[in-house]
């Protein structure tokens, strides 16, 4: 048995953060990041919320977001005692906020979270983060993310305004822009997928190639191309939701806690080859499970444009036009163009490996994969 809670509320279009003026005589903390609460629009939403409310903000997250900020947030929250919590940034602002609402009501039990609106505005199109019931958090020390799965990280309202992603750097675009594409490949594959979530995956894959390129090399020109970029990334957040993921962000964890890397940036390196062996074209592998992610793969094919001859060529088209579009975007293709040492990189292999088995999204990959598979992914993507 299955079941989808279709939550949160989404609203979006034209002059969505109207939104906002409905709220009158709550207690607000704003949680976000320094870079974000210094722009313009920021500035503009913190006076609207601050005409009929009290206004706190927190602006210390800061990127792949440590348990210290957790911390440090919930200091805040007992402090203020919020009515309303509004995320606003990437996805390390979300996932602090997420983070920071779950712990407090945990900690606090006489704090209910039904008691608290948490109003998500995401800044980036990438995460979907505005409405998964994950977060991301990180453990320093132990240099691990942590990906939390539970229905009260779930937001109660994503808002999307195009205008709060005009400006992002090409470098960001591409970076989030291939989250997206990733999110929406593993959730069509996962082993959950369902007809509800292959809807919203495909949707979310068509946008993506349609748009991805254009948002990076027109920027602020191409408003169009911005704003189905950031529905994208909620459709995919979406699809994820219902389906979950698979080794790619098992991986994509594992390297980001190690190696503190960009994390859309690794989803796009290790998305050929991660292809590649759940189809079973690395080893040569025919099993009921690589059968079924042939087929799945060769649907996304040709739902960007290949003509599918036989599966097995339709999955290597795609990973050629997967390359292709990396490559568009100046994105690396391998973990040894970010600069890794080699043998840094030899020798976080087994840890990296370990966590990534371990990673609450390996259960869903299509092909269940051991340790030595997983090895062998990190080594062919160096
Ligand atoms: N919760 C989920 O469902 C989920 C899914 C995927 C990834 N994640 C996590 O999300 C985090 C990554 O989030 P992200 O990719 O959105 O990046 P991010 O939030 O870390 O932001 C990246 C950088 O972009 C800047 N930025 C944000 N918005 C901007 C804007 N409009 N203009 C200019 N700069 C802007 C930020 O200040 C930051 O410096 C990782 O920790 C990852 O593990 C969470
Ligand atoms: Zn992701």
């Amino acid at each position: 048995m299955q079941e989808i809670n279709l939550v949160p509320k989404i609203i979006f279009g034209d002059h969505a953060l109207d939104y906002l003026k409905e709220m009158v005589n709550e207690r607000i903390v704003i949680i976000t990041d320094h870079f974000i609460s210094s722009l313009p629009n920021f500035a503009e939403i913190k006076e609207t919320l601050a005409i009929n409310n009290t206004v706190t903000v927190f602006q210390d997250v800061v990127p792949d977001p440590p348990i210290e900020n957790i911390i440090a947030g919930i200091k805040t929250f007992e402090e203020t005692v919020p009515t309303v919590i509004i995320a606003i940034g990437g996805g390390s602002a979300i996932d602090a906020a997420k983070g920071i609402v779950y712990f407090a009501c945990k900690v606090n039990t006489q704090i209910d979270r039904s008691s608290i609106y948490f109003v998500v505005i995401p800044t980036t199109s990438g995460t979907g983060s505005e409405v998964t019931d994950f977060a991301v958090i990180t453990d320093k020390d132990k240099g691990l993310k942590y990906p939390l799965v539970e229905d009260d990280l779930l937001p109660d309202a994503a808002l999307l305004e195009t205008d709060l992603v005009m400006e992002l750097p090409p470098a960001v675009t591409a970076d989030t822009g291939i989250d997206v594409l990733t999110h929406a490949i593993e959730a069509y594959v996962s082993t959950n997928a369902s007809p509800f979530s292959d809807a919203l995956a495909e949707k979310a894959i068509r946008l993506v190639f349609e748009n991805l390129p254009k948002a990076y090399a027109a920027g602020k020109k191409d408003r169009a191309a911005r704003e189905k970029m950031h529905q994208a990334s909620t459709i995919a957040g979406l699809a994820f939701t219902m389906a979950s993921l698979g080794i790619n962000h098992s991986l994509a964890h594992a390297i980001g806690g190690t190696f503190h890397l960009v994390h859309g940036r690794i989803n796009g390196v290790l998305l050929k080859n991660v292809i590649l062996y759940n189809a079973g074209l690395i080893d040569s592998q025919r099993c009921p499970e690589t059968d079924r992610a042939l087929k799945r793969y060769s649907e996304i094919a040709q739902m960007i444009g290949v003509t599918v001859k036989n599966p097995q060529f339709a999955v290597q088209q795609l990973t050629q036009n997967i390359q292709r579009l990396l490559k568009q975007l100046e994105m690396p293709q391998t973990f040894s163009e970010f600069g890794i040492d080699a043998s840094q990189y030899a020798e976080a292999t087994a840890a990296i490996a370990q966590a990534a088995l371990k990673d609450r999204c390996t259960p869903t990959n299509p092909r269940k994969p051991n340790i030595s598979d997983l090895e062998m992914l990190l080594k062919r993507t160096y």
